[in-house]
């Protein structure tokens, strides 16, 4: 099992694991009204988001087309995470639509195809919204899945800058919060 498929508090998490602690403290700070989690895979990041959720009352959706995460069904349920099994670039508007919803939405992009997610659905994000995407490396030199200049046209034409890049950069994730000037309005 690689560093990047391992498991946490038993639960298997496609993550290193110490993306707990740097989502901790990114949540603390944007304190988002709800969270999107595309791509559940087999759910034990889906549980921290979770967690996330019950205790601090907002919901999380997650999507996944082909979702692994059986094992986890119990706890999803319990902490009330909203399962949704759609191929999420067939369900666009829908997303669309959570995402535009009054407050603050952290969207995380934890699919297949991480440079379509993003180039799909930031155009959707408000002021303050923020998306993050894995297997991310800024300027490419650790070899990964997407690197800035895949989405660089859409972070300057959606007004994201990069937020936390020091705590995220180790577990492969860039952050980026729609806050800079748009021309998206
Ligand atoms: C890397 S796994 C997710 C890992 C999970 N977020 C974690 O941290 O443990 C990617 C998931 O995306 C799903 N997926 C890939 N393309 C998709 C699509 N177009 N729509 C919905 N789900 C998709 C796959 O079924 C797979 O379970």
């Amino acid at each position: 099992m690689s560093d990047w498929d391992r498991t946490f508090l038993g639960m298997r998490m496609q993550q290193s694991v110490g993306i707990v602690l740097a989502l901790n403290s990114l949540f603390e700070m944007l304190k988002p009204r709800r969270i999107i989690e595309l791509g559940t895979g087999y759910g034990g990041l889906t549980v921290c988001l979770g967690i996330w959720g019950y205790t601090h009352l907002i919901p999380v959706y997650s999507f996944d087309a082909t979702p692994r995460h059986w094992s986890l069904g119990t706890m999803l349920a319990v902490l009330g995470v909203r399962l949704i099994r759609e191929d999420i670039f067939g369900y666009e508007e829908a997303i669309a639509r959570l995402v535009q919803r009054h407050g603050i939405t952290l969207l995380l992009c934890d699919n297949g195809d991480k440079k379509r997610e993003v180039n799909t659905f930031a155009p959707y994000l408000k002021m303050g919204d923020t998306i993050m995407l894995h297997d991310y490396s800024a300027d490419g030199s650790v070899s990964h899945e997407v690197e800035y200049a895949d989405i660089q046209a859409t972070c300057v034409r959606c007004g994201l800058v990069p937020i936390m890049p020091e705590e995220f950069r180790p577990f492969n994730w860039g952050v980026f919060r729609k806050d800079g000037k748009s021309d998206e309005g």
